[in-house]
C-alpha cells in the first residue's frame, strides 16, 4: 500500500475544515470527500461529479462512538453490525441528526454511515474528527474509481487534494443497508454478503424484491449506473454462440472478453486480432478486486465492447453480478 507523506493528513484535514475537496481511499473504492456539516463543501461534491441532488451520499466516521453522534437513533441491529464488520465495507441507514446537512442526504431524514477499512482514510478521519460525506470519486454514472490515477483522470481538475493509498482492496463499493423502521432492507449488494449479514442479525429484505409493490426504490437503484464508456454486452454459459457470434460479425471491433469459464477457447478462437482476452478469477473477491481496474483499463486502451460472463446466480456472487448487470446489456 503506498503511504502518504508525513504532512499529507494535515493538508489533507486543513482543507477539509475549509470546505474543499478531498478524495481518499478507502478498502472499497476511493471517495470523494467534504465536511458534512457544510453545505456549501457538499454542493461542490454533485458539481465536481455531475451528480443530481436527488442522489444521497455516504457519510464516513472513525468509529461507531462517532457514528452515532450523527444518528438520532442507534439500534441494537446497528451496534451488533459495527461490532461485527466495522471498520469494513458496510454502510448503515438509520435516522440522522441536524448536524448532517439535508443536501448529503437529498432532503432524506436518514443517513448513511460508515467507517471504512483503510489506514489512510481513518487517519484521515481521526483527525478531522468529523463526518465525511463521500460518494465514490469518479463522474456520475461512471466506473468507480480503485486508484488515486483513476481520481487524478476523472476528477483530477475538480479535487484540491488526491490521497494516494494505492490499489483498493475491496475493489467494489460497499453494501447498503437500511434498519429504518425496525427492520433490516439490503439496498445494495457490496463488500460483505447478504449472508454475512444474516448470520448476524436473521432474515435481511431486498429491496425492490422482496419489498411491498409500489414502495419507493431507494436512490441509487437506477438501473444504469457504473458504465465503462464501452458498450458492455453480458451473457452467460447458455449463450455462448451468441457470443462467438457476435465476436465473428465484428472481427475489427477493439473488444474485451471477460470471461470465467470453459467457454474460453471457443470465444478466444472467435476473436478476431483487436480482441483481448481475460480470464476472470473464479473466488468473487478476486473478481471484485480486479474489475473496475480493467474497466478503467479498456476505457484507456480505447475498447469499445466488453463482452462479459455473468458469474454464477449465487449469493456470493450477487454484488458483481448487480454491477455487471447495470453496467451492460443482454447480448
Ligand atoms: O464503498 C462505498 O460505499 C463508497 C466509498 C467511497 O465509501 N461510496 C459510494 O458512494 O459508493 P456512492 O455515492 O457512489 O453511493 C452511495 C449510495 C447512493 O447512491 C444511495 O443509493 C445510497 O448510497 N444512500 C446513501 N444515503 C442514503 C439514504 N439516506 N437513503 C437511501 N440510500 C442512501
Ligand atoms: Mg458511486
Amino acid at each position: 500500500m503506498a503511504e502518504p507523506e508525513q504532512r499529507d493528513i494535515p493538508a489533507a484535514v486543513k482543507i477539509l475544515r475549509e470546505g474543499g475537496l478531498v478524495a481518499f481511499p478507502t478498502e472499497t473504492v476511493y471517495g470523494l470527500g467534504a465536511d458534512a456539516r457544510n453545505s456549501s463543501a457538499v454542493e461542490k461534491i454533485f458539481a465536481a461529479k455531475g451528480r443530481p441532488s436527488t442522489n444521497p451520499l455516504i457519510v464516513h466516521v472513525f468509529n461507531e462512538t462517532v457514528a452515532k453522534r450523527y444518528a438520532l437513533r442507534w439500534p441494537p441491529m446497528a451496534q451488533q453490525l459495527a461490532k461485527a464488520f466495522w471498520p469494513g465495507p458496510l454502510t448503515l441507514i438509520v435516522p440522522k441528526t441536524d448536524e448532517i446537512v439535508s443536501s448529503v442526504t437529498a432532503g432524506l431524514d436518514s443517513v448513511g454511515l460508515r467507517v471504512p477499512d483503510h489506514r489512510v482514510a481513518l487517519r484521515l478521519l481521526e483527525e478531522f474528527d468529523g463526518p465525511v460525506a463521500a460518494p465514490s470519486a469518479n463522474r456520475s454514472g461512471r466506473v468507480s474509481p480503485t486508484t488515486a490515477e483513476h481520481v487524478q483522470s476523472e476528477l483530477g481538475d475538480k479535487v484540491d487534494f488526491i490521497l494516494d493509498g494505492g490499489p483498493c482492496r475491496v475493489g467494489i463499493e460497499s453494501t447498503i443497508l437500511s434498519l429504518l423502521d425496525h427492520k433490516a432492507v439490503l439496498f445494495r449488494p457490496g463488500g460483505i454478503s447478504r449472508r454475512q449479514i444474516e448470520e448476524v442479525i436473521g432474515p435481511v429484505e431486498i429491496a425492490g424484491k422482496d419489498a411491498p409493490e409500489g414502495s419507493a426504490i431507494s436512490p441509487g437503484q437506477m438501473a444504469v449506473h457504473y458504465s465503462p464508456k464501452a458498450t458492455m454486452l453480458r451473457f452467460d454459459m447458455t449463450q455462448a454462440a451468441s457470443a462467438i457470434q457476435w465476436l465473428r460479425s465484428h472481427p475489427k471491433q477493439p473488444a474485451l472478453i471477460l470471461s470465467l469459464s470453459g467457454l474460453a477457447a471457443g470465444l478466444q478462437a472467435a476473436g478476431g486480432p483487436h480482441c483481448r482476452f481475460q480470464a476472470m478469477p473464479s473466488d468473487p473477491a478476486s473478481y471484485a478486486q480486479k474489475l473496475y481496474a480493467l474497466l478503467h483499463d479498456a476505457d484507456q486502451q480505447g475498447v469499445e465492447a466488453i463482452l462479459a460472463e455473468m458469474p454464477p446466480d449465487s449469493s456470493d456472487w450477487m454484488a458483481i453480478r448487480d454491477r455487471l448487470t447495470r453496467a451492460s446489456v443482454p447480448i
